[in-house]
């Protein structure tokens, strides 16, 4: 089992991918991935969505409670999609424990900011535990402007390192770092003893995360710092063209799907 405290006696790095469903969950989990995000994502990833935005808290909770059913040993965490938290300081504790009380979450993550050290805190004491989110935060893609890499310059990277620093301080367990120079992370991990997990932001965090389309193949398009490592699109556009073509030529289903069942008499 996988437990918060153990990511950070971890030797080797630290493994994450993002599952939306049992079937996936059960094979991320099987493969004895660490941690297992049902991230916001699923709105591109999974919902059809073109952002994260529109995600709701009960698209989350649904599709959490699908991954723990399917998980045994891998950390669940589910992500606090745009609006469940940040509004009300209560407001996002509570729906935070729900994601653990009804969901079956072991730990929450979030997309952090200044306004989100005391909301850490507060989650933190009352025993649900946080992931921090710094550096690209899709769900400020408006403000933003686009999916562009972060802390490029001196004063954003001192920024990103001061906020790593408060919600650790605050109890985030861990911390993603998203799309930002391999050298800030590096910085970052070397000046935290939480451990960070970077997706798009080098090889010196304590571990990283893939969105699971984009490390299976499953997606028409991956980000550049992403790595395909299969060809699952592929796959399934094979088996649903041989199927399509085995039903419209008559061979399928064959003698060995079918039953015909002796004993009936007549039926008409
Ligand atoms: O939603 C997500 O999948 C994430 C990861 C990319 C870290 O937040
Ligand atoms: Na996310």
């Amino acid at each position: 089992m996988t437990t918060t405290r153990g990511l950070w006696e971890r030797e080797d790095p630290i493994t994450m991918l993002t599952a939306y469903d049992a079937p996936t969950a059960a094979i991320v989990d099987e493969a004895g991935i660490d941690v297992v995000l049902v991230g916001d994502s699923m709105g591109n990833a999974a919902l059809g969505y073109d952002s994260t935005l529109p995600v709701t808290f009960d698209e989350v909770a649904g599709r959490t409670a699908a991954v723990a059913r399917a998980t045994e040993d891998a950390l669940v965490v589910a992500d606090m999609p745009f609006l469940s938290f940040g509004v009300d300081e209560a407001e996002s504790v509570r729906n935070a424990g729900r994601l653990l009380k009804e969901a079956n979450a072991d730990a929450v993550k979030i997309e952090s900011g200044p306004h989100t050290v005391e909301t850490t805190r507060r989650m933190t004491e009352v025993g649900i535990p946080v992931m921090a989110h710094l550096g690209l935060t899709p769900q400020h893609v408006n403000r933003l402007g686009g999916y562009t890499r972060q802390g490029t310059e001196q004063d954003a990277a001192e920024e990103i390192i001061d906020l790593a620093g408060a919600h650790a301080d605050a109890g985030a367990f861990a911390l993603v770092l998203e799309h930002v120079p391999a050298n800030l992370a590096g910085a970052v991990t070397e000046a935290l003893d939480v451990p960070t997990i970077g997706i798009g932001a080098g090889p010196d965090c304590d571990g990283q995360v893939l969105v699971i389309n984009d490390a299976v193949g499953l997606g028409e398009w991956s980000p550049p710092f992403a790595k395909r490592f299969g060809d699952v699109r592929g796959e399934m556009v094979d088996a649903v063209e041989a199927y399509e073509a085995a039903v419209t030529s008559g061979e399928f289903p064959a003698e060995e799907h079918s039953h015909v069942e002796e004993e009936l008499g007549d039926l008409y």
